[in-house]
């Protein structure tokens, strides 16, 4: 078996007191085509160094106070040297280990934002359960391939698996049919999640609130009924 997986170092995890306030993650791996070196922050994303682009990437919204690590892409150029170095001693001392490998256990595709047509949304494609990093995502529009979809760095889960997300930006259209299908190491087919922009009580109120109405006012017309019937027999009594 060839150390074609990422092998992942866990640098450091830190947690402050028993409950933590906050867990930041630092994750260095590498496999013969691949490497990842990133910093989390509760389940987010701070800082990926980008191998492509030869620097740094800080994924962060815009409403935090921006957090920076100073000289992290060339250490991380560092990192990424001492773990093909490692990967090279274990590929030998491991070498007739089959590694272990965990198919995705979930992929779940939604929408950013709540779908009105013709409004810019974003398809979110989130894959998690899955050993070794990473997985691959592609997109297709009504049975057609799409470019230009974006996907995150591999973030450990707590059972030291892994979590990707995938996004695609587009405009729903009524009855386009979107999918994001998800290659791994462990899967034999991709595993295929579909999103069709369907008529929607969003843009066209059409018979869902009409409905509400209706149940709205005869619940109300026997609450009225039942209200006289006990009025009445409530007199009669007394
Ligand atoms: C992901 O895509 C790359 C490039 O096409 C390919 O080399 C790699 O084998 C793919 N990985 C998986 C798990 O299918």
């Amino acid at each position: 078996m060839k150390m074609k997986e990422l092998l992942l170092f866990l640098s450091c995890v830190l947690s402050v007191s028993a409950d933590p306030l906050h867990s930041d993650i630092g994750i260095i791996g590498c496999s013969d085509s691949d490497g990842e070196d990133m910093n989390g922050l509760d389940g987010e994303e701070v800082r990926y160094a980008d191998f492509i682009k030869q620097k740094d990437i800080y994924p962060q919204p815009p409403f935090i106070d921006p957090i920076t690590y100073p000289g992290a892409y060339e250490q991380a150029v560092a990192n990424q040297q001492v773990c093909r170095e490692n990967i090279k001693l274990f590929g030998k001392g491991m070498k007739d280990f089959p590694p272990e490998q965990d198919a995705p256990s979930a992929v779940m595709i939604y929408t950013r934002d709540e779908v009105e047509f013709g409004e810019k949304n974003t398809l979110i494609c989130h894959v998690t359960g899955f050993y070794p990093a990473p997985v691959n995502v592609s997109w297709t529009k009504n049975q057609q391939k799409v470019t230009g979809s974006s996907i995150n760095t591999p973030y450990l889960n707590k059972d030291g698996t892994f979590r990707q997300t995938s996004r695609l930006d587009f405009t729903p259209q009524l009855g386009d049919v979107y999918s994001c299908a998800v290659q791994h190491l462990a899967l034999t087919k991709p595993l295929t999640k579909i999103h069709e922009v369907e008529a929607s009580a969003r843009s066209d109120p059409g018979v869902g609130p009409s409905v509400f109405w209706g149940v709205g006012l005869t619940l109300g017309l026997v609450g009225v009924a039942a209200g006289t019937f006990f009025l009445v027999k409530g007199n009669e009594c007394s």
